[in-house]
């Protein structure tokens, strides 16, 4: 079982004590809460706006992390965006790209993903004890750097302190998939969650959610978050969320930064 984080802090001059970055996670969803369809066939589905949102988030981020299907399946490349992002990085003193971080247990991501074909800042694999040597050697020859948890699932506090440590990670975008989220948010490493909420029904039992694992068994057990903003832009919701019951409510400024 992982150890709960500590994170009480305020990100902003993020002091060199606090043991893991501020970490928030961005997703969009539809009215009936999957986020894709169950076979899998739609990825994405937000507007114009919700893409530009997702780049003016990541424009203040030191690193993005995914799990290894959602790289697979949508083609991620984790990447800035457009010169004016890595504009408003430079002024917020943030390096030119943020790290890539994929989460892959088994350290089965593919040789094929996307990922790998785009040159930039430096690739992390999560994986786990469950790893096979041939699979991780073949992520090092892809010239990923890999951490290793002992045990047979990645155990997020101890991953983000030394993210913390190895590369001065203090803001974490985190992008899904549901079964990475759900194991953050166990971990109770999540401070933040943006949510677009887009009027559309996928339906399906088998199509992913937000948080793709046992969380609550009883309502008491839920995980809980305080609704800070609403904002609607067209027909969609921009939702932004903080964990409930911290000692300090953690809202970074971002006045340099673009809107979010
Ligand atoms: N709408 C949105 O905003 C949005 C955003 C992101 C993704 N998505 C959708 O979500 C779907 C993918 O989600 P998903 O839940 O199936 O996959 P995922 O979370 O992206 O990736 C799952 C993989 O990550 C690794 N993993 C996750 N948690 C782990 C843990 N605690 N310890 C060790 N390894 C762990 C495992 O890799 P190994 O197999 O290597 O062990 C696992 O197979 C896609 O359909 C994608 O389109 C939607």
């Amino acid at each position: 079982m992982a150890t709960p984080c500590s994170s009480t802090e305020p990100p902003v001059g993020w002091p060199a004590a606090v043991r893991r970055p501020y970490v928030v996670i961005n997703m969009a969803m539809t009215a009936d809460g999957k986020v894709a369809t169950a076979g899998r066939e739609v990825t994405t589905f937000g507007s114009s706006h919700d893409q530009k949102a997702l780049y003016a988030l990541r424009a203040t981020a030191d690193a993005l992390l995914c799990g290894a299907r959602t790289v697979e399946e949508t083609g991620a490349t984790l990447g800035t965006g457009s010169s004016d992002h890595r504009a408003a990085r430079r002024r917020a003193g943030l390096a030119p790209e943020p790290v890539r971080v994929v989460v892959s247990g088994s350290a089965s991501l593919s040789s094929e993903a996307e990922l790998w074909k785009r040159p930039g800042a430096p690739i992390v694999i999560l994986s786990a004890g469950k790893a096979s040597k041939p699979n991780l050697q073949r992520l090092r020859d892809l010239e990923a750097e890999i951490w290793a948890s002992s045990g047979d699932q990645v155990d997020f506090p101890a991953a983000l302190a030394w993210l913390a440590n190895r590369y001065g990670i203090r803001r974490l975008i985190a992008e899904g998939g549901g079964r990475v989220n759900a194991t953050l948010l166990a971990a109770d490493c999540v401070d933040e969650i943006r949510l677009t909420w887009v009027p559309r029904i996928f339906g399906g039992q088998a199509a992913p959610t937000i948080a793709d694992g046992p969380l609550a068994a009883c309502l008491a057990e839920a995980v809980r978050f305080q609704l800070v903003r609403v904002r609607t832009v067209g027909d969609e919701r921009f939702l932004r969320y903080v964990r409930a019951g911290r000692d300090t409510i953690l809202l970074p400024a971002e006045s340099t930064l673009p809107p979010v």
